[in-house]
């Protein structure tokens, strides 16, 4: 059974921290699902470490379909939510709706996050009467990067902060699930998380949270391009691939791979019968 939106919202309830992580194919969708990781978030952040753009901005809605489908086909207990990509949801009502509804649709998963607060909460609330569960998402929303000019803490001056407030008190009006705080001040996070009824899920956003959410390929030490300051290294993924490659590399040069372990063998009479050909 997979996790349920429901459920989420209990977490929050019950004070147990929920964990959330990105992933974008099969393969690690799989080994993060049998963790018991309850979210499991298709960032467009995919069009940085698994694309190798400079940022989330060129990513497409058949980008975003195609990897959401590999992690639904990897995944069988957690809730999987879709990115909507930068200007999908935007321009219109009827845009957003249709767009969200390919990720159920096309993409298999249960839920869709999209970046924005007061500007995006009418798109959001009819998504959500439509039976698509919304999650939201504010503080440094990384589709405004050049709003912002970088990817700068956001909600550091009292009306930037106030904003911050109001963008997560009407994504709570119009009805999202849950609401993904990004590089915004602790305290700020941590009020935020009071305020509102619906779990919040930090980035770079503090302990207080409800939740945690990270890029794997930050956690796993296999992005190289930089390290955010919010992330943690559990693992140097890159150094092990970098290890095995070299080892891989070496052993073909000297003729020392494959061994007859990974060769298959050959009836003698078979072969000598050719020899005469
Ligand atoms: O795209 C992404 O991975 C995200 C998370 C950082 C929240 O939006």
């Amino acid at each position: 059974m997979r996790t349920t939106i429901n459920q989420i919202r209990e977490m929050k309830q019950n004070g147990e921290k929920i964990v959330m992580l990105t992933a974008y194919d099969y393969t690690t969708a799989k080994l993060v699902d049998r963790v018991g990781v309850p979210l499991i978030l298709v960032g467009d952040s995919l069009g940085m470490v698994v694309l190798g753009y400079e940022n989330t901005i060129p990513v497409t809605m058949e980008v975003m379909l195609h990897h959401t489908r590999a992690v639904v086909r990897g995944t069988e207990q957690a809730l999987v939510v879709g990115d909507m990509p930068f200007m999908t949801y935007h321009v219109t009502v009827e845009d957003a709706l249709r767009n969200a509804a390919r990720f159920i649709q096309e993409g298999g998963c249960q839920a869709v996050k999209l970046e924005g607060g007061v500007t995006v909460a009418e798109k959001a609330r009819r998504i959500v009467e439509c039976g698509i569960p919304v999650m939201g998402h504010i503080g440094l929303t990384p589709q405004s990067i050049n709003q912002f000019g970088g990817h700068r803490a956001q909600g550091k001056t009292p009306e930037a902060a106030v904003r911050i407030l109001e963008d997560a008190k009407a994504l709570e009006q119009a009805g999202v699930f849950s609401i993904v705080l990004e590089t915004v001040p602790a305290p700020l996070a941590g009020l935020i998380t009071q305020k509102v009824s619906v779990p919040t899920i930090g980035i770079g956003a503090g302990p207080q949270c409800d939740g945690q959410v990270q890029v794997i390929n930050d956690l796993l030490g296999s992005f190289t391009d930089f390290v955010p300051r919010h992330a943690k290294q559990y693992a140097r993924l890159a150094d092990i691939i970098t290890g095995a490659v070299t080892e891989y590399y070496n052993e073909v040069r000297a003729g020392d791979f494959p061994t007859k372990k990974q060769s298959i063998a050959m009836d003698e009479s078979i072969l000598a019968g050719l020899a005469t050909k």
